[in-house]
């Protein structure tokens, strides 16, 4: 089969190789499914630079954690699943392919109807958003929400379940077209940060009253704003620090705030049921309820230039790739 490996570890796209490769074989617990669409995601960009839970002696690999497609082989011992069931997987790594394997517990069954490009777009962000939102963050209805970053496929599943969940959002982008898109989307008010002080803005959005739940993946600067925007009793979860660097233990904050770190690998790995949650997401889509935005589609053969595009700063939602 074709699949993009990584050989060495390199800061440009160039480590990526689209070459052909053994198709895996299911072990026992596991499926063999043909990938018909694999999302991109941030982390790959850390995998491909050696920075992201890959290690030098696990060399070659195929990238990509998520994908959709159809069941084309049963590993011993797995009943849950048929030949030729649609099928979407987030395992972590192998979905650059035409075929990928995944552990039963790694697979969920898509519902009638909804397109494989939109379902490999899903686990990632949703379920970061939805854990890091509702369980870190606690939520509540009627709260105000601050998605840092809303254009990025995290901050359009945030800002959707913020609304779901009652909130009042406001979001953060770079340009106006951005920002109209994100007004479609829910947010009740965008902040165009190239042209507004985010610090003033969000507390004027707010009444003065500043933001009970902050989601932030920025970092740096961008971090410490969102202190700064946190009202009384506010909950700043931070989910990364793709542009700068972000403290390892959260600072301790005054007036009840707190400050936390979130990661849905760690979470699932303590809390796997957590999964299903997305079956929720895949609902939702199906039934008009929720938007996966992508940007763009590329060739598996083209995954370099996919990945150039999502390094930019000119895509709006996800990047998936059809082998
Ligand atoms: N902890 C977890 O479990 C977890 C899971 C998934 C993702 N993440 C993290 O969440 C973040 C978002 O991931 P994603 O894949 O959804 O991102 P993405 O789609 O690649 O979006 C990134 C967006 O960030 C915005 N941005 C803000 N400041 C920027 C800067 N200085 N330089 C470049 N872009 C900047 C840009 O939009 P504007 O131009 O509109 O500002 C850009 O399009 C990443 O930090 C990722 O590592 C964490």
């Amino acid at each position: 089969m074709k699949a993009v490996r990584i050989h060495n570890f390199g800061p440009t796209e160039d480590v990526l190789q689209f070459e052909e490769v053994p198709t895996p074989e299911p072990g026992p617990g596991e499926l063999l499914i043909k990938v018909e669409a694999a999302s991109l995601n941030r982390a790959d960009l850390g995998l491909r630079s050696g920075n992201y839970r890959v290690a030098p002696e696990d060399l070659p690999i195929i990238p990509g954690r998520e994908f959709a497609g159809r069941v084309t082989k049963l590993g011993d011992g797995v009943s849950d699943f048929q030949v030729g069931q649609r099928v979407v997987a987030y395992t972590g790594t192998g979905g650059y392919a035409e075929y990928a394997k995944a552990k039963v517990s790694e697979v969920r069954p898509l519902p009638d109807g909804l397109d494989a490009a939109a379902a490999a777009a899903i686990p990632t962000v949703f379920l970061t958003a939805w854990f890091a939102l509702m369980e870190e963050g606690k939520l509540k209805s009627g709260e105000w929400l601050l998605v840092q970053a809303g254009s990025s496929g995290v901050g359009i599943a945030a800002i959707q379940i913020g609304k779901h969940a009652g909130a009042k959002v406001v979001t953060t982008t770079s340009g106006d077209e951005k920002a109209r898109r994100l007004r479609q989307l829910g947010a009740d008010a965008v902040i165009n940060y190239t042209q507004a002080d985010l610090v003033a803005e969000g507390r004027r959005a707010t009444g003065n009253r500043g933001f009970d739940v902050v989601l932030e993946m920025i970092g740096g600067e961008v971090y410490q704003k969102s202190i700064e925007v946190l009202a009384p009793a506010g909950r700043l979860v931070s989910i990364g620090g793709a542009f700068g660097k972000i403290p390892d233990t959260p600072p301790a904050l005054t007036d009840e705030r707190t400050a936390s770190r979130f990661s849905i690998t760690n979470y699932l790995k303590a809390q796997p049921e957590g999964f299903k949650q997305l079956d929720v997401a895949l609902q939702w889509v199906r039934d008009g309820k929720f938007q996966v935005v992508i940007d763009r589609s590329f060739p598996l053969a083209e995954t370099r230039a996919a990945q150039r595009f999502l390094e930019g700063r000119d895509h709006f939602g996800k990047i998936v790739l059809i082998p």
